[in-house]
Order: structure tokens, then sequence, then C-alpha cells
């Protein structure tokens, strides 16, 4: 019997939580981004501003709970717990795929979080095959219905191809954005899921009147890992082979810069240093995923409210060393760059 998507969104929590699905062989090669030393910064930490603006929503630090789950009670837990945390500290917050919803709309509690986070950017969130086989108004609709500001159209082709019953025609998906782009009467963020974002693809959503883009790189949770380890064995050998697909944050950031998009970075942010290079690689905003899920499934709220402080702690204190006063000044901030990420910035980063 096919397995049901609820079954799925159940085996991928449970993997997540506790299984080995983060990249082993590739990095977000943000290791290889060094700042330079300010050892007389003319700043107080108390001064240092991490405020910033996306969307039309202020947040009060850069940072977005990036789109996990929905579709189950669990998850519906996980949302309305993850959302607290997002409201608590001004950040912006990301729902799972809401195709589940689609099939099922009494479903749709699973994804409503208005009332933990009445004040929160929050991201609706769908599959772009998906997104293709429906209507606009469809796509509306499963955003509207939770109150989202923004939707995102996510890119998964690498999971879908590892996955048994995954997708396996990808056509269409430009025309899909453009026509949402169009239509939509709200902002559409297109996001990978941890295999990054290169400067063509990127020219291809400005082309498509996208503006805001996820690059979501390699380096953190490997959804081919994931399906790798729910598959059957010949899924399993496949999944082996393409365990480290993917352009690593820090290059798919470079790459997809100066073209006009607002961009975020995750895939395998776990510190405040991480969010400091990423901004100063020119990304708006961080995004996590795996680590505050976990850090919730250990400690709940808390916990993950916690990871958020460390997050936003890592980020001021990497700003005094560089005596950047706020995200505007830290993102001029002078930059080393290691060896292997300038062989992906020769390259053009996938162009
Ligand atoms: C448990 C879990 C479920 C996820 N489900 C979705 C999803 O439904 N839609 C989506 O766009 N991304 C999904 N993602 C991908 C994340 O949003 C993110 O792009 C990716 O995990 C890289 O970030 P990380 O290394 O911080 O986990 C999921 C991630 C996790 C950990």
């Amino acid at each position: 019997m096919p397995e049901s998507i609820s079954d799925r969104k159940r085996s991928h929590l449970e993997l997540c939580e506790s299984s080995p699905v983060e990249y082993a062989g590739k990095t977000t090669l943000l290791e290889e981004v060094d700042f330079v030393h300010d050892a007389l910064p003319e700043l107080a930490v108390d001064e240092v501003q991490v405020g910033t603006e996306l969307l039309g929503k202020r947040l009060r630090a850069p940072l977005l709970i990036t789109g996990m789950t929905g579709g189950t009670e669990e998850a519906a837990a996980v949302n309305r717990a993850l959302a607290r945390v997002a409201e608590a500290k001004g950040i912006a917050f990301g729902l799972g795929s809401q195709r589940a919803m689609h099939r099922s709309p009494a479903l749709a509690h699973t994804f409503e979080v208005r009332a933990e986070a009445p004040t929160t950017l929050v991201l609706a969130n769908i599959g772009i095959v998906q997104a293709a086989a429906l209507s606009t108004a469809e796509v509306e609709a499963l955003a509207r219905a939770i109150g989202a500001d923004a939707l995102c159209v996510h890119l998964n082709p690498a999971q879908e191809l590892i996955q048994a019953e995954g997708d396996r025609d990808f056509r269409g998906g430009v025309r899909t954005l453009t026509r949402l782009a169009r239509e939509l009467p709200f902002p559409v963020v297109v996001k990978e899921t941890g295999c990054g974002l290169s400067r063509r693809v990127a020219e291809r959503l400005v082309a498509a009147g996208i503006r805001t883009a996820d690059v979501s790189g390699a380096g953190g949770t490997s959804w081919v890992k994931v399906e790798a380890l729910r598959a059957d064995e010949a899924a399993r050998e496949l999944g082996g082979v393409f365990a480290d697909w993917g352009i690593p944050t820090a290059a798919a950031l470079l790459a997809c810069r100066g073209l006009g998009l607002d961009l975020i970075a995750s895939g395998g942010i776990r510190s405040g240093l991480d969010v400091a290079k990423s901004v100063a690689l020119g990304a708006r905003l961080a995004g996590v995923a795996l680590p505050v899920f976990r850090a919730y499934r250990e400690g709940g709220v808390a916990a993950a409210g916690a990871f958020v402080d460390r997050l936003i702690v890592g980020l001021r204190t990497a700003m005094v060393l560089t005596g950047a006063r706020d995200l505007e000044a830290l993102g001029h901030a002078p930059l080393v760059l290691g060896g292997r990420l300038r062989e992906w910035v020769l390259a053009g980063g996938g162009a």
C-alpha cells in the first residue's frame, strides 16, 4: 500500500530527531570565510543593532526558523511551539509543505500558528511540482487559510529523485513561478531545501519576477540522506552515491548576490558566527531548521528559544569584533576567503 503523506511526515521528523541526516563529506564552506579582527572597536555591545526588515515586516534579529512540518497532530504541536519562539524573539517563521492540507483541508489546523504568532512574519509553503498542478486561486487559498504573509515555493529535485514515491517530472517550474509571482497578491519566496541555488537558477528566478530567495545550500540537513535512510536497497544505494550532492551554502550566497534578490541563507547555519558570515556574504537573513527542531525535542520551547538566543549573542559578538554597528555595516565587512570557496567563485558559482 502506498505510504500516505502523513506517514512520510512522521518518519521525516523521527529521522531528523536522532539519525545522522547531515552532510558528512561536504560542508557549508562558511569555515572558509574569515573576518578581519578589529582590536579597537569603537562600540558597546548594547549599541549594536541587529534589527532588520523582510517583506515589509520588522524583525528583531536577522533570523528565520525555516519551514519544516505540518499535516499531523505531532507536527501541529511542533509548529505551534516554534511559532511561539519566533514571536517571542521577533524573528520569522516558516511552515512545512502544505501539500497534505490541499488534499485534506481538515488538516489546516496543523499549520495554523497565528494564535501563537500574531505579529510574526509567517511563510506558507508548497513544492514547485505541486504548485504547478494547482491554480493560482488554489495556491492563494492555502496561504490565506492560515493567515500567512507570503508563500515559500520549495525546490527539492534531489530529494524527490531519491524518494521512492517522489516526483520525476520537473518541467514547467519557471512558468509556474512566473505565474505565481504575477498573479498572487502576496510575495513568493523561492527556497531550495539543502542543495543550494546557483547563479544561473537565481537569474531565472529574477526573470520570473521573484524578489526573495533562500539559497538553502549544502552542509546542513541532507534530504538525500533522509530519503536514503527511509528507502529500499536500490534507492539507498543511489542515495549513498548522491549523499554529498549540492552547492555549499557560502558558495550559493556568493553566486546569487548582486542580482537584486533579497537573500536568505540556510543549510547548515549552526552558530551566531555562521549568521554573521552569511550576512557578510550578502544575506539579509539566516535560516535554521534542524538545530531548532532538535533543541525543541530535547528541551521544549525554552531550549529552542535558548538556541535562538545563542545565535543572536554570537552574531552580536562577531559584529563587535569586526567593528560593525549594524547589519548594513556587517554586509561591508572585509573578508578573507579560503581556497575551496574561491574555487566555487572562480567557477561562477554554477553559472
Ligand atoms: C524536519 C524537517 C522538515 C523539513 N520540511 C520541509 C518542508 O516541508 N518544506 C521546505 O521547504 N523545507 C523543509 N525542510 C528544509 C529546511 O527548511 C531547510 O531548507 C533545510 O533543512 C536546511 O537547513 P538546516 O541545515 O538548518 O536543517 C525541512 C527540514 C527539516 C529539518
